[in-house]
């Protein structure tokens, strides 16, 4: 292939058989429930219903997170592509892509700065990654770099890269999605994702920072109730699927921030004693009255975490980026071999 050639094309190394899906949830909901505290893996979130409603979220006044990142790669985005050097073409990889409308701001730069590129969205959910290749048809008309899309797990997509289009890797890993893991679980995922990762390869990570309580608390309580119907949703999900008879009603939503880990935290708690039957697993679950499902954890960051994260896992932090508050950083780490 040419490198003047564009294409854009979807390779799928994970097949999504709705069956599958329905008796992954069965196991996620079956352990979450049947554990003591009750609690459900957040994943179960972006059902095509969910992702709608992360979409809404982002566009909330009160969700801070999503405000800044922008501001951070529309007005350094520049600087971040200064980092990459020579003329080869690399691999733009975005681990989990969302609705592009972020990812566009820092494509816009590297065209700018006339980097040679191929775009590869990497996601577990073939719905997103056609949904982010219709959008960048919408905002582009004709794309002015190549889109290889893969439909795989994160690790399984990487090694396919490395195995199929040799080229430096920068690696995006946005919008705090890291935020959903505890300290050892993202601890693995670093260290996991550097032994997939060359020499002098880059990823840019979301981190977003502690800072005053009230912020937090209201960019997860939201005015307009759009966070509680994101957790409200997980219910509807798992009655529909799995023959289940949670009543909303009998449920409140809140966030807190724990004080101790470091995260805010969501929950839906049970306002009476009652029992829900889930048909498809031939079972009841009993809750106290109040008793809580956690739902969610969203870690909050120290730049000394950052650091800590980056040393631990072999890479070096090239530059911090924030944005004019200082509430979230997108940070550029190299893989030193
Ligand atoms: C997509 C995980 C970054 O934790 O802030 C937004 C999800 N949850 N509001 C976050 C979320 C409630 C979001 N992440």
């Amino acid at each position: 292939m040419l490198d003047t050639e564009r294409f854009v094309d979807i390779k799928r190394l994970a097949s999504e058989v709705t069956s599958d899906i329905r008796h992954e949830l069965a196991l996620a909901v079956l352990e979450g429930l049947s554990k003591l505290p009750k609690g459900l893996p957040s994943r179960l979130f972006y059902d095509d219903k969910g992702s709608e409603l992360f979409e809404q979220i982002m566009e909330l006044e009160e969700y801070y997170p999503t405000r800044c990142e922008a501001e951070i790669l529309s007005q350094q985005g520049l600087k971040i592509t200064d980092y990459l050097v020579g003329s080869q073409q690399f691999n733009l990889v975005e681990l989990g892509c969302g609705n592009g409308a972020k990812t566009i701001l820092l494509l816009n730069a590297f065209i700018e700065a006339k980097k040679k590129f191929s775009y590869v969205p990497l996601d577990i959910s073939s719905t997103a990654v056609e949904f982010i290749i219709t959008n960048f048809k919408k905002e582009y008309g004709e794309i002015p770099f190549s889109i290889q899309g893969l439909v795989a797990e994160y690790f399984q997509g990487i090694k396919w890269l490395n195995q199929n289009i040799q080229a430096k890797n920068f690696v995006l890993f946005l919008g705090s999605n890291i935020g959903n893991f505890n300290k050892s679980i993202a601890l693995r995922f670093l260290r996991q994702l550097w032994y997939s990762l060359n020499e002098g390869d880059f990823i840019l990570i979301g981190f977003d920072l502690k800072k005053d309580l009230d912020v937090l608390y209201d960019a997860y309580n939201d005015s307009k109730g759009i966070t509680k119907e994101f957790n409200f949703n997980v219910l509807a999900r798992i009655n529909e699927m799995l023959g289940g008879d949670f009543d909303r009603k009998q449920f409140q939503h809140q966030g807190l921030y724990n004080v101790q880990t470091g995260a805010m935290e969501s929950y839906l708690i049970s306002q009476n004693r009652q029992v829900v039957t889930l048909k498809e697993l031939d079972k009841q679950f009993k809750f106290k009255p109040w008793e809580a499902i956690h739902m969610e954890y969203s870690y909050k960051y120290l730049r000394d975490d950052i650091s800590d994260l980056a040393g631990g896992t072999g890479f070096e932090i090239v530059e911090n980026f924030t944005d004019s508050k200082g509430y979230f950083i997108d940070s550029l780490w190299r893989a030193k071999k």
